[in-house]
């Protein structure tokens, strides 16, 4: 198990701004988007990429930057044209498709290109809080967009502190209860980053100018068949369905569950959940699946933990009341949005699951050990 994928945290040590040499289009593309969207722009501009680039020299860092490059402008193209057509131009499906089997996770804008891999401190000099993570990439452009994704950043940030100091008490077997009291510690802070949500991204804004560009094209209305990757040849010409961007993508919560103890049943979330881990960073699926090992192993191990009973317990009460915060942005965000406004589902989330119901399941089901 790459247990230093826990103190390291899932942010990428590196994250490349730009490509130097070989990637002008797509930067220049890239940098002006919005402009792009606004001016109706995107089929024209898509139709002069050139077509097959060598991504052969490209650092990981680098690969990661033109899956985000790549990932936007193939949303954009998708959902910012007046017509919806279900053909992604082989200007950009071959290079996509290149880098995505590389990556080994779709040709389709997921998490680690959306979050993780999307920002910079705006000072160096200054260490990372909310206010200072200056956001890379965006669809249409403003506050509430960058916000939206700064959150999750800052979170994601945190997470190696808790997920750290969880390692060390589990997986080391350093069971000083000073390493769980840290984990109570950072588990407050991501809430704390959590609640901040509304204070620049506005429900109505997220839905409809937000939300509209991170679908997937699996479970779409707009794409009962699924989307051509136009010339490339390992699809054979079919349709393809992949699942849109989401929060369920990143590996904190999972990750969370399997050292906690806490465990879902069957449900339609969990197989989703288990499916979303396709579109993670190889070594995040590979760690979560190792912990899951872990986790079925030791979970009723409780005896060598009977001390700390009470303070994983605290620990479990934070994981719900970041579930319970989440659920209600699931209702305001989402669910209330669509009642006012016919014009993207609310049975589904971008990912296309019905998500009420069973995000509801999943907070019931973060719950306390007996002590
Ligand atoms: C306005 C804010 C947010 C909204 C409206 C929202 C919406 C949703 C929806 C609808 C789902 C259901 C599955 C899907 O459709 O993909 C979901 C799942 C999920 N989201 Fe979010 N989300 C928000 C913020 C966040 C943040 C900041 C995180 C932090 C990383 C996050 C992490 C997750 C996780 C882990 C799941 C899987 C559910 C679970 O394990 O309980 N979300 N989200």
């Amino acid at each position: 198990m790459n247990r230093n994928l826990l103190e390291k945290g899932f942010i990428p040590q590196e994250i490349c701004t730009h490509i130097p040499n070989g990637f002008e289009d797509v930067e220049e593309i890239s940098s002006s988007l919005h402009k792009i969207l606004a001016n109706n722009q995107i089929s024209s501009v898509v139709n002069e990429i050139d077509q097959e680039k060598d991504i052969s020299s490209l650092s990981a860092s680098q690969l990661e930057r033109a899956m985000l490059l790549y990932s936007y402008i193939g949303h954009a193209y998708m959902w910012g044209k007046e017509d919806i057509d279900d053909i992604i131009p082989k200007n950009i499906a071959i290079t996509w498709y290149k880098i995505s089997e590389k990556l080994q996770r779709p040709p389709i804008l997921s998490y680690a290109s959306y979050a993780l891999n999307n920002w910079s401190l705006l000072d160096e000099s200054k260490p990372l809080t909310v206010e200072n993570i200056k956001i890379l990439q965006n669809f249409l452009s403003g506050v509430d967009e960058d916000w939206f994704i700064m959150i999750h950043v800052a979170i994601e940030h945190e997470a190696k502190n808790i997920l750290g100091s969880l390692k060390k008490y589990f997986l080391d077997e350093d069971t000083e209860k000073g390493n769980l009291e840290d984990a109570l510690v950072s588990i407050k802070e991501i809430n704390k980053i959590m609640n901040r949500m509304p204070e620049k991204c506005d429900p109505y804004i997220y839905y409809n100018r937000v939300r509209p560009y991170i679908f997937g094209w699996k479970n779409n209305p707009a794409t009962p068949q699924g989307v051509i990757y136009e010339g490339v040849e390992e699809y054979k010409g079919k349709p393809q369905l992949f699942r849109g961007e989401t929060g369920a993508q990143s590996s904190i919560v999972p990750a969370l569950d399997a050292l906690l103890g806490v465990t879902h049943s069957n449900d339609p979330l969990r197989e989703y959940l288990d499916e979303m881990r396709l579109y993670m960073p190889k070594d995040h699926r590979e760690l979560l699946n190792n912990l899951d090992e872990w986790s079925e192993k030791n979970r009723n191990n409780l005896d060598i933990h009977k001390d700390s009973v009470m303070i994983i317990n605290d620990l479990i009460d934070e994981v719900h009341a970041f579930r319970d915060k989440h659920l209600e942005y699931a209702r305001v965000y989402i669910f209330e949005q669509s009642l006012t406004n016919n014009s993207n589902s609310n049975i589904v989330g971008t990912g296309g699951t019905p998500f009420m119901k069973y995000l509801d399941k999943h907070l019931q089901e973060t719950v306390p050990k007996n002590d």
